[in-house]
């Protein structure tokens, strides 16, 4: 069951969350929503902008105990596919952009920021911050390339329908995770919505500029890259390599 609490403001829904998994027994699938937020954390330390009142910033609480830490990123595929699932409802042209990031076309809609606690050998504790821009017209941040549903549709989206909606989706997706039944499908449905697969693209690691076409993520969560000049297979870590885009 899925309890939404609503803050009118908090500076980060995560560091919030993340008190409250860490100080209570708070339930799996609590839901905190922040009307402002005004400290929203991006990934890679990045400020997450969102107007007042105008987008979706919230963080669920998981835990998802059953999960080794080596098959973390089944945690992002699945969100990653609710957040896909839920867009695509309203506009066309949706990609999950590895690692966790929903794009339409060559811009940025929705970001996760997921934070695990760890216990042995599995996760016992999972934050899953998701910040959706939905009816914000203007964006002012140095954020590259964000667009909102609101620029794309020229109409407003109702928040709430929005938020019941993506968690509604995750509850089915993580339920599969959990049952353990038919998990490939996840696999398989996450690749095939995944950003620039198979096309030759424009890239950046520490080794410079080079042109690749993306094969896969594999069991881990890294990205495999073929490199065109060589023909090799380069294999990421998150922040290890960069899309160049226009
Ligand atoms: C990214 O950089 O793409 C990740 C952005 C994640 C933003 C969301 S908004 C709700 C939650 N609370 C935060 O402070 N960050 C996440």
């Amino acid at each position: 069951m899925v309890l939404i609490k609503i803050h009118e403001e908090l500076p980060s829904t995560n560091v919030y969350a993340l008190e409250q998994l860490r100080a209570s027994d708070v339930e799996e699938f609590t839901v905190f929503r922040a009307i402002n937020q005004t400290l929203g954390k991006g990934q890679k330390g990045n400020f997450w902008e969102s107007e007042r009142g105008k987008n979706l910033t919230f963080s669920v609480v998981l835990r998802p105990v059953f999960l080794p830490i080596s098959r973390q990123y089944m945690l992002s595929k699945v969100v990653c596919l609710s957040l896909f699932e839920v867009l695509s409802r309203r506009v066309s042209g949706v990609k999950i952009k590895w690692p966790n990031d929903i794009y339409v076309g060559e811009k940025k809609i929705c970001g996760v920021l997921i934070e695990n606690q760890i216990r042995g050998t599995c996760l016992s504790g999972s934050v899953v911050g998701i910040g959706m821009n939905v009816n914000q017209e203007l964006f002012f941040s140095d954020a590259p390339n964000p667009v909102s549903l609101y620029q794309l549709l020229l109409r407003e989206s109702n928040l709430d329908e929005l938020l019941l909606e993506v968690l509604n989706c995750l509850e089915r997706y993580y339920e599969v995770l959990r049952v353990g039944e038919r998990v490939e499908d996840i696999d398989v449905d996450f690749l095939e919505r995944l950003f620039q697969l198979g096309e030759w693209c424009d890239y950046r690691d520490e080794g410079g500029l080079f042109v690749g076409k993306i094969v896969g993520v594999n069991e881990i969560g890294q990205l495999v890259i073929k490199e065109q000049q060589s023909g090799e297979l380069r294999v990421y870590h998150f922040k290890e390599v960069s899309y160049i885009l226009n």
